[in-house]
């Protein structure tokens, strides 16, 4: 067997993560340049340390997993969120369910908080946050934020919803208690279901095609009856009626039947 094949299947057995799915030439480069950087010769030296050095384990998973986000990433999408989406949910259902299904450390439920209180009591406002990373978790949990990753934040946000402590921003507890972060596989776990809006925005660009085409189907299973699935900025869904999904605005699919 190749050796990145074996690779592969050791990760699956030690991690639960499917390498096989994710795009092979990207995700190849990448372990192997980090292989390298740590001074390993090869996928199977470089495993046998994994198992044995948290500290190593920690590292790929965290590199693997690319954790970047900001508050109100691409504004213009949460303008449209605003403006156009929300209004038409909100004069139908009194209680939205919403899942933010890759949510790094947590930059993106705390921006749908924060907008949300502009049409909700916070205590009406409940999201649900999942990632595969549990690192990124712990970190989202925390909510402590450096200023550049609050620059597209409306300033009124910034103003109302955190502490500066030094040079951090500590987002404030009671638009922390309005999210129940989870970690959840998208590939493996069950997805929450009869949610009126999903996002799932700067993930799929790392699958395969094959892979995405099984999550944009359960995704379209865990919509309720018109929800909406909002995806990133260069993962426009071609096609969207494969999998009963129809564009309402660029970036924002609604289900149909
Ligand atoms: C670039 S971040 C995107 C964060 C946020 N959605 C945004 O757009 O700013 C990608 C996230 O996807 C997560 N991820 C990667 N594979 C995943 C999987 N199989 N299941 C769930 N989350 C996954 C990573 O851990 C990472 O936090």
């Amino acid at each position: 067997m190749d050796k990145y094949e074996a690779f592969k299947k050791n990760i699956y057995s030690l991690t639960n993560i499917n390498l096989s799915c994710y795009k092979e030439k990207q995700m190849k480069r990448r372990i192997e340049s980090l292989i390298s950087r740590n001074g390993y010769k090869n996928f199977d030296d470089y495993y046998i340390a994994l198992k044995k050095d948290k500290k190593l384990f920690n590292e790929f998973i965290n590199y693997l997993t690319i954790n970047v986000s900001e508050f109100y990433r691409n504004p213009a999408q949460w303008m449209c969120l605003e403006k156009d989406i929300l209004p038409n949910l909100i004069k139908k259902y009194k209680k939205l369910t919403i899942w933010s299904s890759a949510c790094s450390t947590g930059e993106e439920p705390y921006s749908l908080v924060m907008l949300l209180s502009k049409f909700y009591n916070l205590k009406d406002v409940k999201i649900i946050a999942t990632d595969i990373d549990a690192g990124a978790i712990e970190k989202a949990k925390l909510g402590v934020y450096s200023e550049k990753s609050l620059q597209n934040l409306p300033n009124d946000f910034k103003l109302k919803y955190f502490d500066k402590i030094g040079m951090s921003y500590k987002i404030k507890e009671d638009i922390k208690s309005c999210v129940d972060f989870k970690k959840l596989n998208l590939l493996e776990d069950r997805y929450p279901m009869d949610c009126h809006i999903i996002l799932c925005r700067n993930v799929l660009i790392y699958f395969t095609e094959e892979t995405k085409n099984i999550i944009y189907k359960k995704f379209h299973d865990s919509l309720s009856k018109d929800g909406i699935l909002f995806v990133g900025s260069t993962e426009q869904i071609i096609m969207p009626d494969r999998y009963n999904l129809k564009s309402t605005k660029m970036f924002f699919y609604q289900k149909e039947a």
